[in-house]
């Protein structure tokens, strides 16, 4: 059903329209009065709960960075199986992000390439509905990822970032400190380990007891990935989150004249399986196994899933398959990884 509505209509809208409405949609389903019935359709199975980051997440897999900036649609989001919702990325102070168009599909390639620029309606705006949140009895892991606000120098990037980390860690059950969008002039720079221990320091404090983790970039050569891993267990962290998406457009099947036509961006989606993959591999091993992996980048089936867990991923997201796979995707995943694992048994 699913493939019929996005080859006949999804495809044909712009992309951006088409998130805005499937929000709207999945909005409604978290509403107290609803949210009951979808979960009750795809409430993971409970042999599939993960214990990490001092949390219980119902399900290994989760909804990464970006689909939900503005914590509009978590519930929703639960409501349809995924086992977290990492909401932002959020900024201290509210933006527009770049101008439109800003997403693109590359459907041969089952990618996406967005230069979305951090749109969000600012870190305040979030808290409200956060607190919110926290008041509903059952409600879903929510992580929170932060970045910079566009307007802000460079030189005042860690005030920043406490700034939003200040406000949103009481709120969150983990706090993630975004360095790795492409769509940020010079974020990534701050992932050069003699600015991102000085920042990842400032954050930690300001987080207090709430669990940190830093997301990374897959751009980054392998020995970067592994000095940015041992920092962060060095400097208390929690976790790490590998990858967002890539600069690269190697290897792709789509037409160059629309890859072209899509311009500058990140890229996600099914071509970032393999760096997604190796990238976890490498951080896994120089980071102690109680120390929290998050692998994102790719994913599509529960075998993916799969893959990343014995892989050393503590837990795995995933977003640009969610727009090709339709609304039961996290059901599916779920209800995939408890096969497989009967399979092994
Ligand atoms: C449209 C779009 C917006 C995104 N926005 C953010 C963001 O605000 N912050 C962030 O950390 N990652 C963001 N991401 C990256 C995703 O969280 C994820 O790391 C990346 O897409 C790789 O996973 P995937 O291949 O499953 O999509 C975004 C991705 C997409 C497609």
């Amino acid at each position: 059903m699913y493939p019929l509505l996005f080859r006949v209509v999804l495809s044909r809208m712009d992309p951006e329209s088409a998130h805005h409405a499937a929000m709207v949609v999945i909005r409604m389903l978290g509403a107290a009065a609803f949210s009951w019935a979808p979960r009750a359709i795809a409430k993971p199975d409970p042999s599939l709960a993960v214990q990490a980051l001092g949390l219980s997440f119902p399900s290994p897999f989760g909804v990464a960075a970006g689909f939900d900036k503005d914590v509009a649609a978590a519930q929703g989001l639960w409501a349809l199986g995924f086992g977290h919702v990492e909401v932002g990325t959020l900024t201290a102070i509210a933006q527009d992000g770049n101008p439109r168009p800003r997403l693109f599909r590359l459907v041969p390639d089952r990618a996406v390439v967005n230069r979305m620029g951090f749109n969000n309606h600012g870190a305040g705006a979030a808290a409200v509905r956060l607190r919110r949140l926290r008041t509903r009895r059952h409600r879903a892991v929510i992580g929170v990822n932060i970045g910079k606000s566009r307007v802000v120098d460079f030189a005042d990037a860690t005030a920043d970032y406490v700034r939003s980390a200040s406000l949103l860690a009481p709120l969150a059950d983990y706090l993630v400190v975004n360095v790795s969008s492409p769509n940020t002039p010079g974020l990534r720079g701050l992932q050069a380990v003699e600015t991102l221990r000085p920042l990842l320091d400032a954050v930690r404090r300001a987080a207090g007891t709430t669990p940190l983790l830093v997301k990374i970039a897959p751009d980054l050569a392998d020995d970067e990935v592994e000095s940015i891993a041992r920092l962060a267990v060095d400097a208390g962290l929690a976790g790490i989150i590998a990858t967002n998406t890539t600069i690269s457009r190697a290897g792709l099947r789509t037409d160059p004249a629309v890859v072209e036509a899509a311009g500058a961006g990140g890229l996600s989606g099914a071509p970032l399986k393999t760096r997604a993959l190796q990238v976890l591999r490498v951080v896994r091993a120089v980071v102690p196994a109680e120390f929290c992996v998050i692998s994102v980048g790719g994913v599509e089936t529960a075998a993916d899933v799969q893959e990343r867990l014995d892989a050393g991923a503590t837990l795995v997201q995933g977003y640009t398959a969610f727009l090709y796979r339709g609304p039961l995707w996290a059901r599916q995943i779920n209800r995939g990884l408890v096969r497989l694992r009967a399979g092994r048994a």
